[in-house]
């Protein structure tokens, strides 16, 4: 057994390119009491992952140089000295770019068993069943109180967390428009994800088209982008709106800011939460439930890109900045 390892060897100034990482080979660990060790099947890419390589403030501490670069990730376990766990279950944990990981429970991103019997795919719960569908479900359940009578703009809107946020505001009764990149996403935003109405903020007329597709102004944003396409949206916020800031894409590679005139959000009143996965323990359960039970009901869609090939991580990565993924973002590594 062989464990391939990527290791952050230098903070990348924008795009990330294999050369900032040191590639490095060795025999996996040996399993130690109360963990697993797990080969990685799968890695969840998540724009997130960009932040956590730079040297800045953030929820959870940077990825340090020498480190393996930090992936959520879908894993076998092949040994085992944690009890209720045995070779072959299928779990996900905190996995690194790398073959072999030892995972520990603890933690809303700790080591957890696949549910089984299902009939959903395993790599799902990386995505729709798993962190972006919880992402969805805890801004706009949970944070926006989404609900009937309610406009709600998605930004990012035809990605994973995008995506399950709108169907999810579509479900809880409200008129969604979706915000995205180029004219075959805002086609698809409609005819497949069953958004009512999308726009392109690519477009010169952005601000034109989202006038025109929110006439009675916006009462929940779920914000995945920042910058102009997040102020865009704020200004046509109406009083006593609700903003879920899930993300903030548009800054993470270094560029573009977001200085918003906090005196109209004031004078509008609007709730502005910024929330995060990792405080979504409790929630797991119950989200999850929900999104299996939509998604087997053919109440939800999903979509997967996948890239082939540990060495192609960073590349998947930076694909997510290009827009060129649709839905969930995952490299297969074995
Ligand atoms: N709060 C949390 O706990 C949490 C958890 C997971 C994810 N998130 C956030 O949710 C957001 C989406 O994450 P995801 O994993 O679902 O990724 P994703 O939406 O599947 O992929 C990222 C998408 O962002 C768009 N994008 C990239 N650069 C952009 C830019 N400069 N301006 C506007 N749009 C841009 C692209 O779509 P277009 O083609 O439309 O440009 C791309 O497809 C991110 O902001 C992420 O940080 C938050």
């Amino acid at each position: 057994m062989i464990n391939r390892q990527l290791k952050l060897a230098r903070r990348p100034e924008s795009r990330v390119s294999l050369d900032d990482f040191s590639y490095e080979e060795s025999q996996p660990p040996p399993v130690e009491d109360g963990a697993v060790l797990a080969r990685t099947l799968f890695l969840s890419v998540d724009p997130t992952n960009r932040v956590w390589m730079k040297d800045v403030p953030q929820y959870m501490p940077p990825v340090a140089l020498g480190e393996v670069m930090r992936a959520g990730g879908l894993a076998e376990v092949v040994d085992s000295r944690l009890d209720g766990f045995a070779p072959g279950d299928l779990v996900f944990g905190m996995t690194g770019w790398q073959d072999y990981a030892l995972l520990r429970p603890g933690g809303a991103l700790g080591l957890a068993k696949v549910p089984t019997g299902l009939d959903v795919a395993p790599e799902r719960f990386l995505g729709i069943c798993g962190p972006n569908g919880v992402t969805a479900y805890a801004g706009m359940v949970e944070v926006a109180g989404v609900g009937e009578g309610d406009t709600a703009v998605v930004t990012a809107a035809a990605g994973s967390v995008g995506s399950a946020a709108g169907q999810i505001a579509k479900l809880r009764g409200a008129r969604v428009v979706g915000v995205a990149g180029g004219s075959d996403k805002v086609r698809m935003l409609v005819e497949r994800y069953g958004f009512d109405a999308a726009v392109d903020y690519r477009a010169d007329d952005f601000a034109e088209q989202l006038r025109a597709t929110t006439r009675e102004g916006i009462d929940v944003l779920f914000e995945n982008v920042g910058g102009a396409v997040m102020e865009t949206a704020i200004a046509r916020m109406n009083a006593r709106g609700r903003i879920a800031l899930s993300g903030m894409i548009s800054i993470y590679e270094g560029r573009g800011s977001t200085r918003y005139d906090w005196a109209s959000i004031m004078a509008k009143r609007l709730k502005v939460q910024g929330f995060n996965l990792i405080d979504c323990e409790k929630l797991w359960p119950k989200a999850v439930g929900q999104l299996v039970e939509w998604l087997r009901a053919g109440r939800i869609v999903a979509d997967e890109t996948i890239v082939d090939g540990l060495d192609r991580a960073p590349e998947a990565l930076n694909l997510l900045f290009d827009g060129a993924n649709h839905g969930k973002m995952l490299v297969r590594v074995a």
